[in-house]
């Protein structure tokens, strides 16, 4: 790859003498690369080997963990130079402390380079999208083959179940006294594990289509006599007044007939009980999502994955940016007189609605 034989590059040797719409998109493409080096750092433990260590050479780093040096110098050219790690006059790396807080598998205040993952998961699939931009269809859940594992990586920094309990007044004292609880759509079942731990007197199920995400779930669950899990296709759920709570978590837009799913859900809850639903918060009309600070991101893992997957098992295709207005017009139409819809201040992805017949 050659990029001196860019007319945009030729005409321009300095990014400053671009146009401005010229130059944004160099700082995209920059920005871009630097997401897959975030993953790949992520993934091999980099950040968390960096954080509070002096600085260190690229062989130093590479010993430490077992990784060849070739690679971690050449990493090292590509997080520096995009600003994200610092180098001295002696070649030696180090993680400044206001970075090292948001990177990493153990990073303080939340991973962010956990959630550059979503590139490498997405870019996979690129020419299966583009085959089903010509012909129509979609992309299916088993073309995706690390989804589970960085969906689960992803509620762990969206789940606060302190505050997804507060939402409703009393539920906390409900769950401890025992009530029955779904999770649809549960994945690996992380929000459900940590409810089961904390509330021994309540009974909790999971649901989802992936035997692989279920089998996952229920080892992660052993020994916990409160949860269990099963495999199905929540567009069969036939559960009717069973449960007095019912969650989803982001497991909504992505579903087939998101409508059905939301009267399954209805029907399944007893007189009096609520449905917590956290989603992607975006507004239904592109153009009022012009401010969203998450809106591309939003757009293009939705078309890369969640109105993908949801066309590839015949449905409709709802999309991720589904948005405020649709999800109360669908809560409406599925039977629930009583929605309230919140912003969390930990999550600035998703909106949790509130549900009562
Ligand atoms: C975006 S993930 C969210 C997973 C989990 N709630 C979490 O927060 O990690 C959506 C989940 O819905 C599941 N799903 C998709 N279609 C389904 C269907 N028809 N029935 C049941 N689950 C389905 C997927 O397997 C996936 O685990």
């Amino acid at each position: 790859m050659c990029l001196a034989h860019s007319s945009v590059i030729e005409s321009f040797a300095e990014q400053s003498a671009l146009p401005p719409f010229a130059a944004g998109l160099i700082d995209t493409l920059n920005k871009a690369a630097t997401a897959m080096s975030l993953s790949i750092g992520h993934r091999l433990g980099i950040f968390d080997a960096m954080r509070d260590s002096p600085p260190l050479t690229p062989a130093q780093l590479a010993e430490r963990l077992g990784l060849q040096e070739r690679y971690v110098a050449e990493w090292l050219g590509a997080v520096t130079t995009a600003g994200i790690t610092a180098v001295d006059q002696e070649g030696r790396y180090s993680l400044p402390a206001e970075h090292a807080q948001f990177l990493g598998v153990d990073a303080p205040l939340g991973s962010m380079s956990s959630m550059m993952q979503w590139i490498g998961v997405l870019a996979p699939v690129e020419s299966e999208i583009i085959d089903c931009f010509r012909k129509g269809g979609g992309v299916p859940y088993s073309s995706y083959p690390r989804f589970h594992e960085v969906m689960e990586q992803e509620g762990a920094l969206t789940f606060d179940a302190d505050a997804t309990l507060g939402l409703v007044a009393g539920l906390a004292e409900r769950l401890e006294q025992g009530i029955d609880v779904l999770d649809v759509g549960c994945g690996r079942g992380r929000a459900l594990r940590i409810f089961a731990e904390r509330f021994p007197n309540s009974r909790f199920v999971g649901y989802d289509l992936s035997a692989e995400a279920i089998a996952r779930a229920r080892d992660n669950a052993a020994g916990l006599e409160n949860l269990r899990f099963e495999t199905l296709d929540c567009m069969q759920m036939r559960d009717e007044g069973d449960f007095d709570l019912v969650f989803t978590f982001d497991a909504i837009h992505d579903q087939p007939h998101p409508p059905l799913l939301l009267a399954n859900i209805r029907r399944a809850l007893r007189e009096g009980g609520v449905y917590i639903g956290q989603d992607i918060w975006a507004h239904t009309a592109v153009a009022d999502n012009r401010d969203h600070p998450l809106a591309p991101f939003v757009y293009t893992i939705s078309l890369m994955h969640c109105m993908t997957v949801s066309l590839a098992q015949g449905g409709i295709g709802l999309g991720a940016a589904w948005g405020q207005e649709k999800a109360f017009e669908l809560l409406s139409q599925a039977g629930f007189g009583n929605v309230e819809m919140h912003r969390l201040p930990h999550d600035m992805q998703n909106a949790y609605y509130v549900c009562r017949a």
